[in-house]
């Protein structure tokens, strides 16, 4: 273990044991968290020369330094462990052991408060752009094949009882629909936490004039967060706010992945997982199982599991709390997890093959006594008493097809017409922001 950058003439020996528990898993989850943390420093250097604080020489000679660490890191040749008390000390001991008294400078003006701070706002922003762009193109895919196949019959449930007769069109489209909200929540909630901690050190800011604006525009952020003390307050906040956007991609993945679990079984048999998601049983030669539908409809749970033990971090009074450490492991254990998840449903929703012939078999001539009724209704006949009319004259309804059913609601004189190109125009216009 490098000496702990907190170490003086007076310090004591802490024990082992006691340091192990502190630092927990903190520098193995700060390996999520480094790149973002050498980029601020990075900022920070050139932030404290703009000052006057560090020679323009020896911040230029620090980010040459610091951009070796970031290449070494991301090929394997660094590795962040337990030699180092967190990935904040790991920068510092980097720049001193590669520049000596120069790299010693870098911590001038900041606290590992704020350099945590920033590093998880500038996490969250990576994460939560990831989010979009994967809901993005699972929303691609929805109405691809929503075009596709819009026309193919599908009944309709309510209370999982036959209601209607659908279509796949509707039912693609309105999982499209989710997943283009997701996305507008994902960018919305960047854009809520696009603020600048650092320069705020350890909460009380410090005596003399950094550049908080600059450092602030070179590393993108749109704005600063002000106050020192809420720079530290908001830890935990932002991060609740971040697992809300995953938690509503994760809740729609959970609902399509139930319908899907339901439609690929015997009984529906509507649908056909490609082999490729699928895995066998240990016992039953004859299994073939949609375990990735599965985990991924649980992904869900991962993540509101994690929100949960995160927000029980936050009953903290003002300030520095180190119980905030706490609040990584849940924050990247989600994002990791509801990432990888995402990223795979494109592939195997584009994969799903649909049984056409079963889902018209399926759809009864009861299905279609709503549209009778509403037939009477527009002949002048009062709803309640067309309702009772259609409910009368059932055995007549077997004369109708589910696409005469799902073509009169799409027609002009109907209501439920896909209107998909609204839906691509909405993705469109979110693509570009
Ligand atoms: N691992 C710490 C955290 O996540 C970093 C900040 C440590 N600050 C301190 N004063 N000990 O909160």
């Amino acid at each position: 273990m490098s000496d702990y950058i907190w170490k003086k003439a007076s310090s004591a020996e802490v024990d082992g044991r006691v340091m192990r528990f502190l630092a927990g898993e903190d520098v193995v989850l700060d390996r999520e968290l480094l790149p973002f943390d050498i980029r601020a420093s990075r900022a920070h250097a050139q932030g404290l020369a703009r000052i006057g604080v560090l020679s323009q020489e020896q911040a230029d000679a620090m980010d040459d330094s610091l951009r070796t660490l970031a290449r070494r890191f991301e090929d394997g040749e660094f590795v962040l462990d337990s030699r180092y008390e967190d990935g904040h000390s790991a920068i510092e001991a980097w720049l001193i052991e590669s520049l000596g008294d120069i790299g010693a400078r870098i911590h001038a003006g900041r606290s590992r408060n704020d350099q945590v701070a920033v590093a998880l706002r500038l996490y969250m922003k990576d994460r939560l752009g990831r989010l979009a762009r994967a809901c993005e193109a699972i929303a691609a895919v929805c109405l691809d094949r929503a075009e596709r196949e819009a026309d193919q019959v599908l009944p309709g449930h309510t209370h999982l009882q036959q209601a209607m007769p659908s279509s796949l069109g509707l039912w693609w489209a309105g999982h499209a629909e989710a997943f283009i909200d997701d996305v507008a929540l994902a960018r919305q909630t960047a854009a809520w936490l696009d603020a600048s901690p650092l320069g705020t050190a350890s909460g009380f800011g410090v005596n003399f004039p950094l550049d908080r604006d600059g450092v602030a525009a070179d590393l993108g952020f749109d704005r600063l967060v002000v106050n020192p003390q809420y720079a530290q307050n908001s830890r935990g906040k932002v991060e609740l706010r971040a697992l809300d956007a995953l938690a509503a991609a994760t809740s729609d993945l959970r609902r399509i992945s139930w319908d899907l679990s339901l439609f690929a079984s015997q009984e529906f048999g509507f649908v056909r997982v490609d082999p490729a998601f699928c895995t066998g049983s240990s016992i039953m030669p004859n299994k073939l199982n949609p375990d990735t539908v599965e985990l991924l409809r649980s992904l869900h749970a991962v993540v509101v599991g994690a929100r949960m033990e995160l927000e029980s971090v936050l009953s903290l009074p003002s300030g520095y709390q180190r119980d905030l450490q706490d609040t990584k492991p849940p924050l990247l254990r989600a994002f990791a997890r509801g990432l990888d998840g995402l990223a795979i449903l494109p592939d195997l929703l584009a994969s799903l093959s649909w049984q056409q012939d079963r889902m018209r078999e399926a759809i009864a001539p009861e299905l279609h006594a709503t549209d009778r009724a509403n037939e009477l209704v527009q002949a002048g006949l009062a709803f309640r008493d067309a309702y009772r009319q259609s409910a009368s004259e059932m055995e007549t309804l077997s004369q109708r097809t589910p696409e005469q059913s799902n073509e009169a609601r799409r027609s002009p004189g109907g209501c439920a017409n896909l209107l998909l190109d609204r839906l691509n125009q909405r993705l469109k216009s979110l693509q570009m922001q």
